[in-house]
């Protein structure tokens, strides 16, 4: 996994591709802040993380409906849309914590909202590089806490 480290992404199947490749770091009790504007492509990555950890039913949006669990896979995976939650309160309704430990959790839009969730987080963080219309992104990977420490390329 490279922490810290920056990833060009040139289409949205590469973006799935390079969530499937986060997926293979990935572990119960992970959890991971996605960042980015509105089309941006984090629900794409999700696509992604999904298919990497084998997940067989189709990863939408889930702005409608702010929390979907995906079993099936190797861990579970709790697909969480804060777009529509403006305070850290209403994150508490969902209840998030009862199913940390055992699942994957992915929050989009989750910056300044989930991180009285767990101490240690990886923030993925999606930019458009060039003009609106243009596919390229720049990802950015930060990792917090020691969970996400002295790991140093994309498996
Ligand atoms: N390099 C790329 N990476 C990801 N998505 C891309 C890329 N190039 C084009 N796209 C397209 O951009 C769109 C990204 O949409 P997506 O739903 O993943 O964004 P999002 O960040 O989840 O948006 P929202 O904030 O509305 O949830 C998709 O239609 C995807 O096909
Ligand atoms: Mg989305």
């Amino acid at each position: 996994m490279t922490v810290d480290g920056d990833v060009a992404v040139a289409t949205a199947d590469d973006m799935r591709e390079l969530g499937r490749r986060l997926a293979r770091a990935l572990r119960p009790g992970d959890l991971v802040v996605l960042t980015g504007a509105l089309g941006a492509g984090k629900t794409t990555l999700v696509q992604g993380i999904g298919a990497g950890l084998g997940v067989d039913e189709p990863i939408l949006s889930p702005t409608f409906v702010i929390s979907r669990v995906h079993r099936g896979g190797r861990v579970p995976l709790v697909h969480v849309d804060a777009y529509r939650l403006g305070t850290a309160v209403e994150v508490d309704d969902l209840d998030l914590e009862a199913s940390l430990e055992d699942s994957v959790t992915v929050v989009e839009w989750g910056a300044g909202l989930v991180e009285q969730l767990s101490p240690e987080r990886l923030e993925v963080h999606i930019e458009r590089s060039g003009r609106e219309e243009d596919d390229l992104r720049r990802v950015r990977l930060v990792g917090v806490g020691p969970r996400w420490t002295g790991e140093t390329s994309l498996p």
